[in-house]
């Protein structure tokens, strides 16, 4: 947020501590979210009661018209509500990034293990055969690249000489809608993915784009899943995430995709009234990556939408098994990386 629209504590609070961090120009604090009237009251997130969903399957979807539930209902496995989405749009804004310079030669053999694929409609359309019987989670947001600088500028601190930046105002976050409603009708997209930055220099804007979708989406039965970006200047707290994945589902996100907390995550999900789908972050030992998902799951999540810690594996069409084994077949997070081992040592990449 710029000084205009006024970045407080509810902001700051959220925001990593760099040295190049610039306290002294922030405008005058809002109230806390934490010490606010509302919040006095201790929290209840009734983490062990599901949420009702009388005659469907999926949280929060069971007033949905047919068509939306049947574009879920290929994104979620109705046997049991879960999702093993393969990310592979990391290209809308990273370029060729490591593991994804040949969609064909590296993601195509990854396609059978998948529910759901999660790409660009460049992609869809040069690489992805049609003939694909997966759902689709088509990538409708855009316009920025990780070459994007951060606001940085020079000044002065006791008469000496200081840089300053001002972390969260990354113009990474300045997205706009990149697909029309009728692009994503012809590339029969099961749900339209939009990037929301919340506490970053462009959140209201990004909360625009999520509700354009929304309003433009919902008249045609295809979902929208909101993706909390985490700018580099925030900082990957529970609290951060119940506050970003709950106004997307508030604004209308039929999916929130979030990252992983260490802790108190059941909170999360629990306070969510839509899915929750995890996203893999940086690559992780397989292992790690393997008990990130068990967690998820275990807490509440509804799958994952992961990856580099597939695709970036030594073994990717091993790990993609293990990961699904987790999801779908309740394997626990050793059983998974046995698995990963057996499939890798009898040569499945
Ligand atoms: C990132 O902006 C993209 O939406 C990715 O799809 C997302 O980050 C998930 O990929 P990964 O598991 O590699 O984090």
């Amino acid at each position: 947020m710029d000084g205009k629209s006024g970045m407080g504590k509810d902001a700051s609070r959220f925001l990593r501590r760099t040295p190049l961090c610039n306290p002294i120009n922030l405008p005058t604090p809002m109230a806390d979210i934490s010490t606010s009237a509302a919040d006095k009251k201790e929290k209840e997130y009734f983490s062990s009661i599901p949420q009702d969903a009388p005659g469907f399957f999926l949280k929060g979807s069971h007033q949905y018209d047919w068509g939306l539930k049947n574009r879920l209902s290929k994104v979620f496995n109705p046997k049991d509500g879960r999702t093993v989405m393969l990310a592979f749009d990391h290209g809308y804004f990273q370029g060729p990034t490591s593991g994804l310079e040949r969609v064909d030669q590296t993601i195509l053999p990854l396609e059978p293990y998948a529910d759901c694929l999660m790409l660009t409609r460049g992609i869809q359309r040069s690489v992805v055969p049609a003939s694909t019987q997966k759902a689709i989670a088509l990538r409708a947001s855009g316009g920025t690249s990780m070459v994007s600088l951060m606001e940085e500028w020079e000044g002065e601190i006791d008469g000496k000489k200081a840089k300053f930046s001002r972390p969260g105002f990354e113009p990474l976050s300045n997205e706009s809608t990149a697909l029309s409603i009728e692009e994503a009708i012809r590339l029969n997209a099961s749900v339209l993915a939009v990037q929301v930055f919340i506490g970053s220099a462009y959140e209201r804007q990004t909360l625009k784009n999520l509700t354009d979708l929304v309003d433009g989406a919902s008249r045609y039965g295809i979902g929208v899943m909101g993706v909390t970006a985490v700018g580099r200047a925030m900082a990957r707290t529970p609290q951060y995430f119940r506050l970003a994945t709950r106004i997307m589902a508030e604004l209308g996100a039929n999916v929130v995709k979030c990252y992983y907390t260490d802790t108190e995550f059941e909170t999360v999900t629990s306070c969510c009234p839509v899915p929750i789908v995890i996203a893999g972050g940086k690559k992780l030992p397989e292992l790690e990556a393997l008990q990130m998902c068990y967690n998820a799951i275990q807490q509440g999540a509804s799958g994952v939408d992961m990856g580099r810690n597939i695709f970036q594996s030594d073994a990717p069409i091993s790990m993609m098994q293990a990961v699904r084994g987790v999801v779908h077949e309740s394997l626990t997070p050793d059983e998974a990386f046995q698995l990963y081992n057996d499939l890798k040592a009898k040569g499945t990449r």
